[in-house]
């Protein structure tokens, strides 16, 4: 893992690796590593949201991905994962990264169970040396993405446990950051969006997806019944735009489905 590329989330200090942590040296904060992950978060951050579902993602992660694959065709009626992940993979423009003396970094927020991450790699294929960071806040999902990639036998990932609130980043980092399925749980959609642009490198794409019920077409009882259960924890579940930090551009709001919208736009400059 490149530790140049970590900070301490409290004051954004340089980390310094000593035995089983990692010693800000600015504050002297003391982040462990757990089976060699670091984990950049402190309990009493996780509050609201965030903390009711981690009860879900960690207690039962196998779950997520069959009721992604089966369940979310049948209850959004159509519209399959696949499409909805093609949808926002082709906005966040890999095919323009280009082989370069230090490789691009790509940064996912919210990594969950890993089904990006092959995804991402294969769209970047002119750019094998890319450094791909799995950042996730539940450890039972993440230890699934990291199963995922040792099974498949892909490219090393640099797993970071954390909040998205307060990324453990240094700023200007990332060449593409991407969030998919989170975010209307966060208890702070604007902060999160604003600590991705921070570690994105001015002007990199950044893209976001999550759930929206489609307002341009006609929902019946039964997506509009599916779509408040698997919502139940937001009032409001709509695309943030409003939310997003001063000074970004080519913003593009879209329905990727009946369920999911996806929002990309450019790190401000
Ligand atoms: C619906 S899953 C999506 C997983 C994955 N991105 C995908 O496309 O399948 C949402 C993920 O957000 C993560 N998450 C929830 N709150 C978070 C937070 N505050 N910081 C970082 N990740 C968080 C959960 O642990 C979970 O893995």
């Amino acid at each position: 893992m490149n530790l140049d590329v970590l900070r301490c989330p409290d004051c954004r200090g340089q980390l310094n690796p000593r035995a089983t942590t990692l010693i800000c040296a600015n504050c002297g904060a003391a982040w462990p590593l757990r089976e060699a992950i670091p984990v950049m978060y402190r309990e009493p951050w996780v509050k609201g949201p965030d903390k009711l579902l981690r009860y879900f993602y960690d207690g039962v992660p196998r779950l997520h991905d069959p009721l992604v694959r089966y369940g979310l065709p049948l209850w959004q009626v159509g519209g399959t994962e696949d499409e909805i992940r093609q949808g926002y993979l082709r906005r966040l423009r890999l095919d323009a990264l280009q082989p370069s003396a230090e490789p691009p970094r790509f940064l996912e927020v919210s990594v969950g169970s890993g089904a990006s991450i092959g995804l991402v790699r294969n769209a970047a294929a002119a750019v094998p040396d890319m450094e791909y960071w799995g950042f996730d806040l539940s450890w039972g999902m993440m230890s699934l993405a990291r199963e995922r990639i040792r099974k498949s036998l892909q490219r090393p990932v640099s797993w970071v446990q954390g909040d998205a609130h307060a990324l453990p980043f240094a700023d200007d980092t990332f060449d593409r950051v991407l969030h998919v399925g989170g975010i209307g749980g966060f208890r702070d959609p604007a902060l999160a969006l604003a600590e991705m642009c921070r570690v994105a490198k001015p002007g990199a794409p950044i893209v976001v997806v999550d759930e929206q019920l489609d307002p341009n077409r006609p929902n019946g009882w039964w997506p509009r019944m599916w779509f408040r259960a698997v919502t139940f924890y937001d009032d409001r579940p709509h695309c943030p735009t409003e939310a997003l930090p001063p000074g970004v551009t080519d913003v593009l709001e879209e329905q990727l489905s009946r369920f999911y919208y996806g929002l990309s736009f450019r790190a401000p400059a």
